[in-house]
């Protein structure tokens, strides 16, 4: 008898400490805390991500998360540009944080890229809004021929061009179209070419087989994590050799969450710091500032490691340009801090 409500306290103990530490099933619709401490995000095998942005429910998700390929090109800038042409049929792309994954159904739809895109909610399977059908329409080339869509001519970029006008569509008209995307994506995804999972990618990046020639990051992971040591090691695990990571830290008004590393000569922002350490795997072209390139070079270590150099001390929520950013402080752990040495 005493024996048996031993095991039961011990087991509602575990009960409540597997519910502490996993957080709440629907943690999404709850109001979060205005502030976080810093815990032990970073342990091997914890999964707990700090990322409001990405605990927004699908219907309630009101940040662009639909950018088209040209998009993606524009803000990664040219090192991403040159990279996705240099791109063969088959290579690999995978998109962290890709929101309904657009680019990457283009990449491979028209390029046979292999694609994976990550994301914390699944755009594709909750009820598309009708400007989302709209643009998926355009960027996928979802045959209108039946459906009357018109064109008008609108100055644009100091030109006149032409662009679709859904405004004759009714509802069965929009209802054609998502159903035409979807196929689209469905038929990519049965070709081997693109595939949507649904979670946080410090889960799922370590579950994808195939090494990338490209990881994009845009305004995805690392923009919304708090732990973007994890993020980076993972980035750097998952490229293949000579392939390249792009990053996009900061919105054009230079808007974007802070990392500091505190070192011996004061505080560094995590991108300067990562850039002057490694030198050979980190730059940030004058061209585009606000990205972080990340290359994994031929013949190098085949994990970055960064976990062993740096560590988190603490979080906190901050609000930037109308988003919940977490912003992190992070500290050199005491380690010989060996710079990229040759050979490495
Ligand atoms: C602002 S949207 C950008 C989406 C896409 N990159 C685009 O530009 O269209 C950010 C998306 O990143 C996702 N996200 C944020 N942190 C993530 C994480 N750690 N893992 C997976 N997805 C994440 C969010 O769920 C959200 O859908």
């Amino acid at each position: 008898m005493v024996v048996t409500d031993a095991r039961r306290a011990v087991a509602r103990i575990a009960f409540v400490a597997v519910l502490v530490v996993a957080g709440p099933l629907e943690a999404g619709q709850r109001a979060a805390p205005r502030a976080m401490r810093a815990r032990s995000v970073s342990r091997p095998g914890v999964s707990k991500v700090v990322n409001r942005n990405a605990r927004i429910p699908p219907r309630a998700y009101t940040r662009p998360h639909q950018r088209n390929l040209q998009s993606y090109q524009r803000f990664l800038g040219a090192g991403f540009v040159a990279a996705l042409d240099g791109a063969r049929k088959g290579d690999v792309w995978i998109d962290s944080g890709g929101g309904l994954g657009v680019a990457a159904l283009e990449g491979a739809l028209s390029r046979g890229l292999e694609t994976y895109v990550i994301n914390a909610q699944d755009f594709w399977r909750a009820r598309m809004p009708r400007e989302t059908i709209e643009s998926l329409a355009v960027d996928l080339g979802v045959d209108t021929a039946d459906v009357p869509v018109a064109t008008r001519r609108v100055w644009r970029s100091g030109g006149m061009v032409d662009v679709p006008s859904f405004e004759q569509l009714g509802d069965e008209h929009y209802a054609t179209l998502a159903a035409r995307a979807r196929a689209k994506k469905r038929a990519a995804t049965r070709a081997g070419r693109f595939k949507y999972l649904v979670g946080f990618s410090e889960d799922k990046l370590p579950t994808i087989r195939p090494r990338a020639r490209i990881i994009t990051d845009l305004y995805g992971a690392y923009f919304y994590s708090a732990d973007r040591v994890r993020l980076l090691d993972l980035y750097y695990g998952a490229l293949a050799e000579g392939g390249e990571a792009f990053i996009r830290f900061a919105t054009d008004s230079g808007d974007g969450p802070r990392s500091v590393v505190r070192t011996a000569a004061g505080p560094v922002p995590l991108e300067r710091y990562l850039v002057k350490t490694y030198p050979r795997r980190f730059r940030i072209s004058r061209a585009d500032p606000r990205v972080l390139v990340m290359s994994r070079p031929a013949g190098g270590p085949a994990r970055l490691a960064l976990d062993e150099r740096l560590r988190m001390v603490s979080h906190d929520m901050v609000e930037v340009g109308g988003m919940e950013l977490p912003g992190a402080v992070l500290e050199e752990r005491n380690l010989l801090r060996d710079r990229d040495a040759p050979g490495r």
